[in-house]
């Protein structure tokens, strides 16, 4: 995990975080939800729920990015908490 870490650090000079240091949500997003959910939410992709019109609360969404929901897979060894949460916000956002 150390070594992964480590090789991701090395292959990625950018990592997804903010000026401050914060997890970057959209670039979160884009690198591991996109695929599935699409740039703006809507999915459709491999059976993707659209982000758009869920009726998930923010809590519930964080729940779904870590334990998975039917073919998604769960993210809570992928992401670190406070990513999964930041990515929760963001998804939250795409409703209107
Ligand atoms: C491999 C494709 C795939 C990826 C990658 C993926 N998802 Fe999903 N997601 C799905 C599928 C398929 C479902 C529907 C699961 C079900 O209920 O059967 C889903 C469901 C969801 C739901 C539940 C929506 C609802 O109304 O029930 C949320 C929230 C969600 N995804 C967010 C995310 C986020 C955030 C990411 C990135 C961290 C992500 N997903 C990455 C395929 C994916």
């Amino acid at each position: 995990m150390l070594f992964l870490g480590g090789l991701f650090a090395a292959c990625n000079p950018n990592p997804p975080v903010n000026a401050d240091g914060s997890p970057d949500a959209e670039r979160l997003y884009t690198i591991h939800c996109a695929a599935c959910h699409k740039p703006d939410g809507t999915g459709g992709i491999s059976g993707a729920k659209n982000l758009v019109t869920t009726k998930l609360i923010e809590s519930e969404i964080a729940k779904v990015i870590a334990k998975g929901q039917g073919d998604m897979m769960p993210f809570e060894s992928i992401l670190k908490p406070e990513e999964i949460e930041a990515v929760a916000a963001f998804v939250h956002d795409f409703k209107y």
